[in-house]
């Protein structure tokens, strides 16, 4: 990390790759590595307009080079959009807190997301499976509006092949090609059977998914503390300083992203 810790490091953008009409994943080469653990997440500089905080979507490791997914959402993100490999950004980070994979170890682990959710979860995921002996199940449920809508197609094929990771995807809607589930992406916990006491969780999506999901976790036997979540508040310094973050008595840059569900239980507004 730089030692004026506003001060992005120079990255050259380096691929960028399409996933949905409004979902893009980037492949960003900062001069200087930026080594991070699943869970954390970078903020993002597009000069003369601003910066934006994004969880990686690469595996987790030294960060020499790694990916984000981003949708389209505003200012920053529409900008990052309209740009082509070689162009300059700027990162800055790693902040926020871990996954705390020792908990996870020896249990099964259900991974929860939601559309672009899928993208922070992606580096857990791939992180868990880069020390896959440490867990017990590996089960993906992920969900998007429509077929068109859910990222990482071709690798979510390739996921589906492997016989130590489960997957269960589902659509909200249906196209004339789609074979698989429809129904919002808590339905696809219909389908696995586990000893939910035991196993840990991680949800990622829309606020809507969040809430619902969390709700038919704790339904399937989850406890809340082994619910854990990402939470995408608004930020700006990224650094515990502009309390622009706050949810409850917590700074989700500082204290989080990550969260286990029994710290946010009761806290207002904070689907
Ligand atoms: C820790 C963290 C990790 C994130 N990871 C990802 C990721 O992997 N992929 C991804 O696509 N997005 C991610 N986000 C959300 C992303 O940071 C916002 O979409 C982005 O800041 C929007 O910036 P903008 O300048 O394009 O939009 P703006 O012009 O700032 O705003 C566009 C609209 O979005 C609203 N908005 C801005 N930021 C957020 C936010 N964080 N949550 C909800 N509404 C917001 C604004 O109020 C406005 O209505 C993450 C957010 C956080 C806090
Ligand atoms: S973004 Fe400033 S305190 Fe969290």
């Amino acid at each position: 990390m730089s030692s004026n810790p506003y001060q992005p490091v120079r990255t050259r953008l380096e691929d960028v790759a399409r996933e949905t009409g409004n979902i893009k994943t980037f492949l960003l080469a900062p001069e200087t590595a930026l080594p991070f653990e699943a869970g954390q997440f970078v903020q993002l500089t597009v000069p003369g307009l601003g910066e934006a905080p994004f969880t990686p979507s690469s595996a987790p490791g030294r960060g020499e080079r790694l990916t984000v997914t981003v949708m389209e959402a505003g200012t920053v993100t529409g900008a990052l959009h309209g740009m082509a490999p070689g162009a300059e950004l700027g990162l800055r980070g790693p902040y926020g807190n871990v996954y705390p994979l020792d908990r996870f170890a020896g249990r099964d682990v259900l991974i929860m997301g939601g559309g672009v959710g899928l993208a922070p979860l992606r580096s857990l995921l791939l992180g868990l499976m880069q020390q896959r002996d440490r867990f017990a199940r590996i089960i993906l449920c992920y969900g998007a509006r429509t077929p068109q809508d859910l990222i990482y197609k071709e690798q979510l094929k390739e996921w589906s092949r492997l016989d130590n990771l489960e997957v269960h995807l589902t659509v909200d809607q249906s196209d004339g090609a789609w074979d698989g589930k429809v129904g919002v992406v808590t339905t696809t916990l219909d389908d696995v059977e586990l000893d939910a006491a035991g196993a840990v969780s991680a949800v990622c999506g829309p606020p809507v998914m969040m809430k619902f999901g969390t709700l038919a976790l704790l339904d399937k036997g989850f406890t809340p503390e082994n619910i854990y979540m990402s939470l995408e508040k608004n930020m700006s310094c990224g650094i515990g300083k502009c309390g622009h973050c706050r949810v409850g008595p917590y700074y989700v840059c500082r204290d989080g992203p990550v969260f286990a569900y029994s710290k946010l239980q009761g806290i207002k507004d904070l689907w």
